[in-house]
């Protein structure tokens, strides 16, 4: 391998953009190509970005040996068979969240990576914030206590946007659940685990994808209240409440650059910016592995996709949320 990692895009819409921007800030990384369905487009996010290469078909950058790594950014519903394309072509994949549209799908991907023998993780950057990972580190040494009580949300107001873009139709798994209540899902799943049992509401749009959806976690000795919405803003500060203190999570939680930490009355402020945007967090993550000769993240592992989307196959489940390219 190359000094340099040759990192390849696929769909270079609005979060391969921030992704391009953040990867020029990782010294060891190279956007070597992107692709694109229209090859103007892709020329224009190379010229852009400064990549070297630019393709009018995903096949045409799977087939390049130059590419080492490709960051599937495609809508979720295509990141399965983007996924397996480039596994299939031996390339080490980072895919976007949520990294498929159920656990079957995700299944299938895990079962190719391994015959593969390549690195495969789901771009769940949040896990690899650094002030989100030092709030982690204290709860989970009981620093606070025991954590108790987790409140976390992610709503932002969407309902106005393109009926035939990713976010509000069904045929691109639409919806505010996978495509931003993965965030507050995961941050439970990662501090809690998987909940003993869970209570859960949503609400429709009239294209037919959820908009809306609150949900409890049971625990043994915790609860968590967790949100999702396209309706509406909110605040976004999380909030860690252990037995012996709390921490909140500075808006917007899921990419913050700190938290305060409030004992009996009395506060303190833990500040650790993100790199860039904070996808620098999870860029490295995929060199380290890669260097070290590792197939997945010890982090972020793929259990832990597994585990995490069978959670949100069984939030569907009771919600009736349905899409109509499962059949
Ligand atoms: N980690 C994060 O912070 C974050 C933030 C936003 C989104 N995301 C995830 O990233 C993925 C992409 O989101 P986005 O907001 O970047 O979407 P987007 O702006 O719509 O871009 C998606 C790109 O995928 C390509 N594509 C391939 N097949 C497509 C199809 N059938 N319909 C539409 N586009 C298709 C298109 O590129 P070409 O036509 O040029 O090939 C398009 O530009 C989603 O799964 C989302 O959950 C992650």
């Amino acid at each position: 391998m190359s000094e340099q990692i040759q990192w390849g895009i696929l769909g270079p819409g609005k979060i391969a953009s921030s992704f391009a921007k953040d990867l020029a800030m990782v010294s060891d990384a190279r956007l070597a190509a992107v692709a694109s369905r229209d090859l103007a487009n892709a020329e224009a996010f190379a010229a852009e970005y400064g990549a070297d290469r630019a393709y009018g078909s995903y096949a045409e950058l799977l087939a390049d040996p130059g590419v080492q790594a490709v960051y599937v950014a495609t809508p979720h519903t295509h990141h399965c068979e983007h996924t397996l394309a480039a596994l299939r072509a031996g390339k080490h994949v980072l895919c976007e969240k949520p990294m498929g549209i159920n656990a079957r799908e995700v299944q299938e991907m895990i079962d190719c990576a391994r015959e593969q023998g390549v690195f495969l993780m789901e771009a769940l950057w949040s896990r690899f914030n650094p002030a989100l990972r030092e709030a982690a580190r204290l709860v989970k040494e009981g620093e606070l206590g025991q954590l108790a009580y987790l409140k976390a949300d992610f709503a932002f107001p969407g309902l106005d946007r393109d009926p035939n873009g990713r976010l509000l139709n069904p045929e691109l798994a639409g919806g505010s659940l996978l495509d931003i209540g993965i965030y507050p899902i995961f941050l439970a799943y990662w501090l809690l685990g998987v909940p003993q049992s869970f209570q859960a509401v949503a609400k429709f749009h009239t294209t037919g994808v959820e908009k809306q959806i609150g949900l409890v976690f049971e625990y043994p000795d915790a609860i968590a209240m967790l949100y999702s919405g396209l309706s509406s803003k909110s605040e976004m500060r999380a909030e860690l409440s252990c037995t012996g203190g709390n921490i909140y999570l500075l808006p917007r939680w899921h990419e913050t650059d700190g938290f305060e930490i409030d004992v009996e009355g009395s506060g303190r402020r833990v500040e650790l910016p993100t790199l860039g945007k904070g996808y620098t967090h999870e860029i490295r993550e995929v060199h380290d592995c890669l260097s070290t000769g590792r197939t997945e993240s010890a982090d972020w592992t793929l259990a832990d996709s597994l585990a995490l989307h069978r959670l949100l196959d069984a939030i569907r489940e009771r919600c009736s949320i349905r899409f109509p390219s499962e059949g």
